[in-house]
């Protein structure tokens, strides 16, 4: 924040800018109840290659209706992104109450490369949520709140509030770390050897999703799995979390890739069911496991809401694992598109 005047009396606008990154759950959020509360703690690797930048400008409010006076995504008007910032404006007057007084020229954008199908949410609510509570700690006079930034992203997108922390980060209450269901928090200390993971996303087809990840989220409810999967989820955060810091790779990568293809299970059997992977999803985890089982690499793989591949591999083996992509697995990409990711450091300032 740039306070640009120090009387408060005097003070005409305040700015604050902040880039944030994606992140890839290992263990997935799926279903949510009351206001993004999780059913089940999620575990996410915060990315480094793909961010999102926003920059909020704060002026007194002259109209009290609309929150947003003026909206560019990428140096254009955009009408479905200011919408859905607009109605986050709305939502959170009640956890931020000096926002009934001002009004916000928000710019944003991407570093993510054109046309992925990569979902920008949760790098968008985190860079916002970090002005914002930038902001609060100004405008209130308090210190900045990294727990209320997260809280913040949380009520944008729920895996937004992961976003804000380097390494590897964890949302929702569990028995192995104190931790809230509200924000999310890092993981202190994991072993080396998961300390400098890669992701190299295998973009298998571009088009925008076909479930918003809200509808997926609701198909829990009701969802004849449903108890089960949190169970199944609980024990796999347990056994994923001791992994991350015993070092056991071969588990690690046994989890991940069950979390995957449960998520997708777990849409492929709801009411409407769905079904995200494309024939190329399949064709190219057969050949990671075909791979694997071969070169003995500990390369594995993970999945969102959609029909990319997430290759997850510590980086000492990038030059191999990306010879073999480059060889074997880019002629079944969308136009050979594969983003070479590792894990990064979270949300930072930036300049306005
Ligand atoms: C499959 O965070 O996008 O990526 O809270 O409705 O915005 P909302 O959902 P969102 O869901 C992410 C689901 C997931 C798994 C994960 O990131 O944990």
């Amino acid at each position: 924040v740039s306070l640009m005047k120090s009387q408060p009396s005097d003070i005409n606008y305040y700015t604050a800018s902040y880039t944030a990154p994606s992140n890839i759950a290992f263990i997935k959020y799926w279903g949510k109840k009351d206001r993004q509360i999780p059913l089940n703690a999620s575990l996410s690797m915060t990315l480094n290659a793909c961010h999102s930048f926003v920059s909020l400008k704060a002026l007194p409010a002259k109209d009290e209706i609309k929150k947003i006076f003026d909206f560019q995504f990428e140096n254009l008007p955009n009408t479905k992104f200011e919408t859905r910032f607009e109605n986050y404006l709305q939502s959170i007057q009640d956890i931020l109450p000096w926002l009934s007084d001002y009004q916000f020229e928000i710019r944003t954008h991407n570093t993510f490369p054109h046309s992925t199908g990569i979902a920008s949410s949760a790098s968008a609510f985190a860079a916002l949520a970090m002005g914002l509570a930038d902001l609060d700690a100004k405008i209130t006079g308090t210190e900045f709140s990294f727990n209320k930034a997260s809280k913040l992203a949380r009520l944008g997108s729920g895996s937004a509030c992961r976003s804000l922390y380097p390494g590897m980060v964890i949302w929702g209450e569990n028995i192995k770390m104190k931790a809230s269901n509200e924000f999310a928090l890092p993981v202190p200390i994991i072993h080396p050897l998961f300390e400098n993971l890669c992701d190299s996303v295998l973009i298998v087809d571009n088009e925008e999703k076909s479930v918003k990840s809200s509808v997926g989220h609701s198909l829990m409810h009701g969802h004849l799995f449903k108890e089960v999967r949190l169970f199944q989820a609980q024990e796999n955060f347990n056994h994923l979390f001791d992994a991350i810091i015993q070092g056991d790779l071969e588990y690690f990568g046994e989890i991940i890739e069950l979390e995957a293809l449960t998520l997708h299970a777990l849409m492929m059997t709801s009411t409407p069911s769905y079904m995200l992977m494309r024939p190329n999803t399949i064709l190219l985890i057969e050949k990671i496991k075909d791979y694997r089982q071969t070169s003995k690499l500990p390369v594995y793989f993970t999945l969102d809401a959609g029909p990319n591949i997430h290759l997850i591999y510590p980086a000492q083996y990038t030059e191999v694992i990306k010879s073999w992509i480059d060889a074997e697995l880019l002629a079944y990409c969308q136009k050979g598109m594969v983003i070479h990711d590792s894990m990064g450091s979270g949300a930072k300032r930036a300049e306005h």
